[in-house]
Formats: structure tokens, sequence, C-alpha cells
């Protein structure tokens, strides 16, 4: 099984990093394969909207997403990360959303969905915000559910902290690392 893991925040040893690695603790005790993408260090040029990918589903700026765009189609497992920044995803995670827009000409406009392993193709979201307000998980939510659809995840759970704001605060929280690790196990089981 593959694992695609994206990890969204700019803060070193922030807290989506600290949950993040919880999740890939779990799934390295499985025999899967994992790559995880640090997107605050890769060169991905946002969307131009050129309409570019629409007659062929290949978008045709050429940066760092064409690896990621080849390892989410090989993907069984996509994990996406991200702290809540002004109410919604990070900017690093929209960004290389946003480039999906060749995936999405792919499976609506070329009908060509990409095709599920054995395994079928499952989610995770691991959001963090420092407030206590809902809808900021609730909009990085709807953008996140448009991800997983549009890479043709048709499932995925999301687990979501709120009012954990400092560097590594997270770490007063182990129902939310003990969390994040079964969610970890639960992705990759099998059956
Ligand atoms: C630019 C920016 C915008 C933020 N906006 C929000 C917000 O709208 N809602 C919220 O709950 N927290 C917000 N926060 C707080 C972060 O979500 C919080 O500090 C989180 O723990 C950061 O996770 P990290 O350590 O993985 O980067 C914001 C922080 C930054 C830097």
């Amino acid at each position: 099984m593959r694992v695609v893991a994206f990890h969204g925040s700019p803060r070193v040893d922030g807290n989506t990093e600290i949950l993040l690695k919880e999740t890939l603790r779990a799934i390295s005790e499985s025999s899967c394969e994992t790559q995880l993408f640090m997107l605050n260090c890769m060169n991905i040029k946002p969307c131009q909207d050129c309409g570019g990918c629409e007659k062929t589903g290949i978008c045709i700026v050429s940066d760092d997403m064409n690896e990621i765009s080849r390892a989410i189609r090989e993907a069984d497992r996509i994990v996406l990360a991200s702290p809540i920044f002004f109410f919604g995803l990070s900017a690093q995670a929209k960004i290389m959303i946003d480039r999906c827009q060749a995936f999405w000409c792919e499976k609506y406009l070329l009908k060509k969905p990409i095709p599920a392993g054995p395994h079928g193709r499952k989610g995770l979201l691991l959001l963090v915000g420092g407030m206590k307000k809902e809808i900021g998980i609730q909009c990085a939510e709807a953008t996140a559910a448009a991800f997983f659809r549009t890479i043709s995840i048709p499932e995925h759970r999301t687990l979501s902290f709120l009012g954990v704001d400092a560097k590594g605060a997270i770490l007063e929280h182990p129902e939310a690392l003990k969390g994040a690790f079964e969610a970890g196990k639960d992705l990759v089981k099998i059956g």
C-alpha cells in the first residue's frame, strides 16, 4: 500500500507536524511505502488558470508539482495535514490543491477518474487551529473535501483540534496524539 502525506505548515516542529508524525509513526509499523511532502520547502507555482490542462488533464507548468501529481496518482492513501490560517487551509496546502485542477479536468471533462488499487483510495485530514472557532475547521474541511473528491478519494476521515496555538502546545493534548496515531493505524488497516 502506498501512502502519500502532505505537511502544510511552515512552522518546523509545530503542532501540525507533531500530529502528522504521530500518524506516520503508526503507518510505519505497517508494511506501507510512505512518501512525505513538506509543502513549505517545495517549489510549487500557484494555478495560473491558463486552461492548459483542459484537453489533456496534464498541467503545463513544470515544477515540483510534477512529482506530487505522480505520487497522488499512484497513492492508495492520502494524508493532508494543515494548520488553520485565516479560517481555512494554509497557503502551502491550498497552492498544491489548486494545482490539482489538472486532475479535475481529467476526472470531470475527460471522464477519467484515477483508478483505485485493490485496497481502494482513502484519505485522512489533520487540522490544528489556535482559536476555538469552528468556522476555520468547516472552511478547511470544505476545501479538503473538494480536493479528495477531485483526486478520486471517495472517503476520508477528519481529525481536528482547536485552541492549540503555541508551538508544540499539541504535546499537552495526549488524546490528540493518541487520536492521530490511531487514525494512522486505521487508515492502512486492510479489510
Ligand atoms: C497567518 C496565521 C493565521 C491564523 N489564522 C487562524 C485562524 O483563522 N483560526 C485559528 O483557529 N487559528 C489561526 N491561526 C493559529 C494557528 O492555526 C495555530 O497557531 C496552529 O497551532 C499552528 O499550527 P502549526 O504549529 O502546525 O503551524 C493562525 C496562525 C497564523 C500564523
